[in-house]
């Protein structure tokens, strides 16, 4: 069933159920910023791309209290939670709603700003694959050196058909060759579940 991001009613109702249907979901969101491997005293600055209510943000937070966090989302009904949710930190917060669904959405980042990581949890599978590798390439362009992308997604399993357009299709076999080739460096898939994967790289110094 297709999502309803713009719906009100439907996004609280996600939000509402969301954590129930992964009892893993809070250990690999922690595992997910333990990726980023700087000091914790660090002012990093970092872009959540399909924020949401801002789960992944508020472990940015925990694990570095003076990083700086763009929440960007194509829902305006998403990231009003988030808002809410994140208010103690507004000043150190930007919410841009945009889609990554065409390139447009690098026009809607300040001009040449860079990030020390880009971070995403269950977002980019909403994306065809060659637009996610696309919009992989593009983050590419946005770290800067030293700077990691890690994704906690829904991953096609290996022997699963593609059904439809909701499908998450690429297995995460798959995008990690493509990180490869785009030049991200220590790429590796970090955990794995039924048809979900946490995985990443890093841009080299
Ligand atoms: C399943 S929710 C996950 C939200 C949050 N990252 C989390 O883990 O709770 C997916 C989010 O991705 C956003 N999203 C889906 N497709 C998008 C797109 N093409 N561009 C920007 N955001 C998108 C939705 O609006 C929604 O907030």
């Amino acid at each position: 069933m297709p999502h309803e991001w713009d719906s009100a009613e439907y996004v609280s109702k996600w939000i509402e159920d969301g954590d129930k249907t992964d009892p893993e979901r809070a250990e690999q969101i922690t595992a997910l910023v333990g990726l980023i491997q700087r000091s914790a005293e660090e002012s990093i600055e970092v872009l959540d791309l399909g924020a949401g209510y801002g789960i992944v943000t508020r472990e940015i937070f925990t694990a570095y209290p003076n990083a700086q966090v763009v929440c960007l989302d194509g829902s305006a009904e998403m990231l009003k939670h988030g808002k809410a949710r994140l208010a103690d930190l507004e000043n150190q917060l930007s919410f841009i709603v945009a889609s990554f669904d065409s390139p447009n959405w690098l026009a809607t980042l300040p001009a040449n700003r860079q990030f020390d990581a880009v971070v995403s949890s269950r977002a980019i599978h909403h994306v065809v694959d060659d637009r996610k590798q696309a919009l992989y390439k593009e983050i590419f362009q946005l770290l800067k050196p030293g700077g990691c992308f890690v994704n906690h997604d829904l991953v096609r399993k290996p022997d699963d058909p593609i059904r439809d357009n909701h499908d998450p299709f690429g297995t995460v076999e798959d995008q990690v060759v493509w990180l490869e080739n785009i030049g991200f460096i220590d790429v590796e898939c970090f955990w794995q579940t039924e048809g979900r994967a946490l995985f990443g790289g890093y841009k080299s110094w």
